[in-house]
């Protein structure tokens, strides 16, 4: 294990591999990766903690996780190896057995972790394989000592009882129904497989085992912990069969490694679905057709070997869209792998499961998966279209939408129903970037239902409609957008008025009746969706339509002007009596950044300049040494009247926390207004990167990815990173990135280049594939600008102007800014 004194960093990235691999496994606080890209997916940590599901990690969960566990993350895929006296795990966790050398390394839907203790090295790689509901364990142990090895070797996972919620809290019955079934190498999960699932688990090993445990209690004993299971210790297997109680999976394997010697086991923890008159080939004997055919792709070294390079060659491919070469490494590795690995895994998961989201709370959300796909059209165009649709079915006739969706059933999820008045809006910033990514105008006339019910259906275009109208008819006192149960910030309930500490401020019932509360966000949101709406228009031939938009969007721009402007920067909101949020009148909540972003991102009041007063205010009052924070000053106590957000200690989440997902709207505004030294030192603030450099300890998540909020200089602890993985700050610091700051920007039928960079950028080079093309785009900037392109060359003609028409094939592009 690395015992070298490092404490500000656990590891270091290997741009070449695509890893970050971490050294020390005391790392401060759980790093994690996902597995899979399709319908199976798992969670993994550095010490091989986490779990997998299939599809949805609430009602589809295969093995258990402890919430709240003491010790931190407990329960996951363990190996036990018992070489003598000792005990030890690949992992370090659970045994925590001191290692002689312990490495994770977290790829692009894989994860390699090697332990050594007493020249024995167990290396474990764990992945999905592309379009298999399983996950693989390829385990790998050598002998690297002279003398022969006698080893034996304990796998074990725990079965979560299929529903993650019921899994934690209906003992009465969960304790009578466990049901496993052993047969050769593998164990069968099928509780409840005998009533109404049509699915089990199992989890298999390409060897005969030489013993088993599918009884936890007996495996690990009563009183005893993940750290010192009774069967290991005693090297003893039991051959328990569990009924009831907690059914768990363990392999045993007793075996000698000559000096120098290497033995795999690949393992494999699988879910199969059968047809109902097919789940069984006798009396309560499960139908294992499907379970053996799988095992049988994947029981041979070569076999798991071939299945990772696929998956290997899968991210080559798509990671292949966007590549840039700058002369900063900490650029190009975040915007060519990380930043993109991200968008996927945030399309993928939405807000449902990660170490901060259970996975049992919420579902898709609405807004989130629109602002999700736009990170990743450019990865999988396919499936961001399957995506649109299926949000677009879960809105109202009348343009709202449910909040969030169960991606199992696609259905609206009524405990959080509508009522957020910015979700609308988002249909139309995801369906737009869709189209000019793809050219697939044809989206446009889809049948979509509202609210999933047969008979609705219309256009996806009428969908759109219906969202921008939801928004002007919806108009409050000065104007400006009516805010509803919240806008974007889900915490400024401004109708709720809860004083029950048992109701939840985003479900309980909001008193919109007579309300006069408002939304700059939303009026900026607008204007900026609206002129995506207005534009999508004419290209579709409705001019009438784009003019009427135009008006309702010109209207907005004039009563922000009049009502929204506060001196020195745009208002936050009008509360439920009509009072101002977000104004220097103010004594706490003077200002806000999502009115600032998203104002300032649709250019209102350009001719007053205020975008840019707007963004002076926001460095001079928002701006700290990790980021922009959410408003200042924080609320120091509460207000009934704002309901969650001033719930929270100053400094934290809504209230003064950096919430990273809204500092690239600033950095966005910053480019928009040419600003680009301004708009780089914000990106750099919260860019991965560039944290991991400063102080991985303090940050305490993980150095990798984004997180959703970092603790603001009001918090006790300003700088600790906190909800990492699943936030919109993944796709927004794509769009940052790629569109906004390297400038490359998909149109409807030419790719725009506009670069916006700190003056100290000279040079780099992008390639581009999209719609059958590929662009090779050298940019140069000899005389350090900010902004401005002066020449380009397309293929060595020179165009006017900065739009490249699309061509099918290859082209060599040559700006000068
Ligand atoms: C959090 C928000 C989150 C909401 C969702 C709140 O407590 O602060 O960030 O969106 O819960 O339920
Ligand atoms: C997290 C939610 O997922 C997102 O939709 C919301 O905008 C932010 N919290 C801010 O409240």
């Amino acid at each position: 294990m690395n015992q070298e004194n490092q404490p500000l960093k656990f590891g270091h990235f290997d741009d070449a591999a695509r890893e970050y691999v971490i050294t020390n496994p005391q790392t401060p606080w759980p790093w994690i990766n996902y597995l899979g890209n399709d319908d199976f997916f798992s969670l993994i940590s550095n010490t091989a903690g986490g779990y997998s599901f299939y599809k949805d990690a609430k009602f589809r969960r295969l093995t258990r996780y402890r919430y709240n566990g003491v010790p931190m993350d407990n329960g996951g895929r363990y190996f036990y190896i018992c070489d003598g006296d000792t005990t030890w795990n690949p992992g370090w966790k659970p045994m925590k057995t001191p290692l002689d050398a312990y490495e994770c390394r977290h790829g692009m839907s894989y994860t390699r972790i090697t332990g050594r203790k007493n020249d024995v090295e167990a290396s474990v790689l764990f992945f999905v394989p592309l379009g298999e509901n399983a996950e693989l364990q390829k385990l790998s142990i050598k002998n690297l000592s002279q003398e022969t090895k006698r080893l034996q070797l304990f796998s074990f996972t725990e079965w979560c009882l299929w529903n993650a919620a019921t899994d934690m809290e209906n003992f009465q019955r969960n304790f009578s129904t466990g049901e496993v079934e052993i047969e050769g190498s593998t164990i069968y999960h099928k509780t409840e497989y005998r009533e109404r699932r049509n699915h089990y688990a199992f989890y298999s090993v390409n060897a005969p085992m030489q013993g088993f445990d599918t009884d936890r209690e007996q495996f690990v004993g009563l009183y005893n912990g993940f750290h010192e299971p009774q069967a290991v210790l005693e090297r003893q297997p039991r051959n328990s069969v569990a009924h009831g109680w907690s059914p768990i999976a363990s392999h045993y394997f007793d075996f000698e490694l000559q000096p120098g010697e290497q033995r795999d086991f690949i393992f494999m923890l699988g879910y199969v679905e059968n047809d109902d008159d097919k789940k069984f080939v006798g009396p309560q004997v499960i139908n294992k057709e499907k379970a053996l055919q799988m095992m049988a792709r994947y029981d041979t070294t070569a076999k798991a070997d071939a299945a990772f390079d696929a998956l290997r060659k899968h991210w080559d491919e798509l990671l292949s869209n966007f590549q840039v070469e700058t002369d900063n490494p900490k650029l190009d590795r975040m915007v060519n792998i990380w930043n993109q690995y991200q968008c996927m895994v945030t399309f993928n998961m939405s807000r449902s499961a990660s170490f901060f989201e259970s996975g049992i709370g919420r579902g898709m959300g609405f807004r989130d998966s629109n602002q999700d796909l736009v990170g990743f059209i450019h990865l999988i165009p396919a499936k961001a279209r399957q995506r649109i649709i299926d949000i677009a079915s879960t809105q109202f006739p009348d343009g709202s939408c449910y909040h969030q969706y169960q991606p199992l059933t696609r259905r609206g999820n009524n405990d959080i129903g509508s009522g957020f008045n910015d979700d609308p809006c988002w249909l139309i910033f995801g369906t737009t970037a869709y189209i000019k990514e793809t050219g697939d105008f044809g989206i446009l006339d889809e049948q979509v239902p509202f609210d999933n019910q047969p008979g609705s259906e219309e256009t996806l275009m009428e969908h759109l409609r219906r969202s921008f109208n939801h928004v002007a008819d919806n108009l409050g006192p000065h104007g400006l957008p009516l805010i509803g149960r919240a806008d974007w910030n889900d915490c400024l309930n401004l109708n709720c008025f809860s004083t029950n500490p048992d109701e939840s401020y985003q479900t309980t019932e909001n008193k919109t009746e007579g309300s006069k509360a408002e939304s700059l966000m939303i009026a900026g949101l607008f204007v900026f969706t609206g002129e995506q709406y207005v534009e999508l228009c004419q290209r579709v031939g409705q001019n009438g339509e784009a003019q009427r938009a135009e008006q309702c969007i010109q209207q907005m721009r004039e009563a922000v002007e009049k009502h929204g402007w506060d001196g020195s920067w745009y208002l936050r909101a009008y509360d439920f009596f009509g009072n101002k949020i977000g104004s220097n009148e103010n004594d706490e909540g003077k200002i806000f950044i999502e009115s600032q972003g998203w104002c300032a991102m649709a250019r209102i009041g350009a001719e007053q300049g205020m975008p840019e007063k707007s963004l002076d205010s926001v460095k001079q009052h928002l701006e700290c040494e990790h980021g922009i924070i959410l408003n200042q000053p924080a609320y120091t106590h509460w207000h009934v009247e704002m309901g969650e957000i001033s719930s929270y200690p100053p400094g934290y989440k809504e209230n003064a926390g950096i919430f990273c997902h809204n500092n690239p709207w600033v950095i966005i505004a910053e480019t928009l207004a040419g600003r680009g030294q301004d708009a780089w030192q914000h990106y750099t603030k919260i860019l991965p990167s560039y944290v991991e450099e400063r102080n991985s300890l303090l940050h305490k998540v993980e150095p990798y990815v984004n997180c959703q909020m970092v603790a603001g200089s009001d918090a006790a602890t300003p700088g600790q990173g906190k909800n990492s993985w699943l936030t919109g700050t993944a796709a927004w610091m794509w769009i940052t990135a790629a569109w906004h700051i390297l400038g490359i920007q998909p149109g409807y039928d030419a790719l725009t280049i506009d670069p916006c960079l700190p003056k100290e950028a000279r040079t780099y080079r992008v390639t581009r594939r999209l719609r059958n093309a590929v662009y090779h785009i050298q940019v140069n900037n000899p005389n350090g600008k900010e902004k401005g392109v002066s020449q380009i060359l397309l293929d060595g003609q020179p165009i006017s102007g900065n739009k490249i028409p699309y061509a099918e094939g290859e082209h060599e592009v040559e700006v000068t800014l």
